[in-house]
């Protein structure tokens, strides 16, 4: 690919989606791209980027969209998950007693595996949830990705990277060779796109955010701007939730590390004020 192209992508792709675009993944381009011209009828991926140029709607999503990476499985580094469940939850229970509401956001959802982890851990202690109002949001960049995970459809093989057998019988329903997850999990879970790009106006406050292996994929600025508004929808009891080798550290002075748990974060506290 010519390199006047290619610089084009990566502007385009930083602007879009935030996806910093490094010569190691260049060679993901034209495998990922040649996809895109064949559905839209292109003869090649060099024609696909002309067009792109004037950024039509349907294209530009499908690109931004075809260059994400969706890696993700069940209670992916089970250590945040326990971490979640014997850490976070007993606090918010004590902390949020009197309101009896959690907000829970997954930030980069992809075909919905962390949410649907979430959602086990958390009705696996519906007892000491009863008559809570719990949400989690579950978002991604991508609409392919979260019509997926709205299906809650897995092969065997998304099934067994990660899920504990014991969790397989009683919350999902098997369906020919894929798994189903039980509706009562399904309905625990609201999932919509949402680009972290945007502004984060509308977003009401969220006692944990969940924001896993999709700032790595940020150039500096674009992660430090997106830490920025994190910090601001957090609680300021509430806790970060990054990919175990992601941290705030060079891009964020709003967030401390929880030293029992890597990855995970707490909002530095506003300094007291003082009389005068
Ligand atoms: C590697 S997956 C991570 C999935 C899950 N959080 C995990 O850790 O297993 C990264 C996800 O981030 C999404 N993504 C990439 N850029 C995004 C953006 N600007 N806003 C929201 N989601 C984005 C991708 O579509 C992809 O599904």
């Amino acid at each position: 690919m010519q390199s006047s192209n290619l610089s084009f992508l990566a502007e385009f792709l930083k602007r879009r989606s935030g996806l910093h675009l490094t010569p190691d993944k260049y060679r993901l381009v034209d495998s990922r791209l040649t996809r895109v011209s064949r559905r839209f009828g292109f003869r090649n991926v060099e024609a696909l980027l002309a067009e792109l140029r004037h950024e039509p709607d349907g294209l530009s999503k499908a690109v931004s969209e075809a260059m994400t990476t969706n890696e993700t499985s069940f209670f992916r580094d089970s250590a945040t998950f326990d971490h979640f469940h014997r850490f976070v939850l007993p606090r918010l229970l004590i902390a949020r007693a009197r309101t009896r509401r959690l907000r829970i956001w997954c930030a980069a959802a992809a075909t919905g595996q962390e949410a649907y982890s979430l959602a086990m851990v958390l009705d696996g202690e519906r007892r000491l949830f009863e008559n809570w109002h719990i949400e989690l949001v579950a978002t991604d960049l991508s609409s392919e990705m979260i019509a997926r995970a709205e299906q809650g459809l897995y092969s065997q093989y998304e099934i067994q990277r990660g899920l504990p057998v014991e969790l397989l019988l009683g919350n999902f329903v098997q369906e020919g060779e894929y798994w189903r997850i039980a509706e009562r999990l399904r309905w625990m879970v609201s999932f919509r796109t949402f680009n972290l790009l945007e502004p984060f106006d509308a977003l009401e406050p969220f006692d944990v955010i969940f924001c896993r292996n999709v700032l790595l994929y940020f150039d500096h600025a674009t992660k430090a701007a997106t830490l920025d508004k994190l910090a601001r929808v957090l609680a300021p009891d509430g806790h970060l939730i990054l990919g175990r080798s992601e941290s705030t550290s060079a891009s964020s002075k709003a967030f401390v590390p929880v030293q029992a748990a890597r990855g995970c974060y707490a909002k530095v506290r506003a300094p007291a004020l003082v009389a005068v």
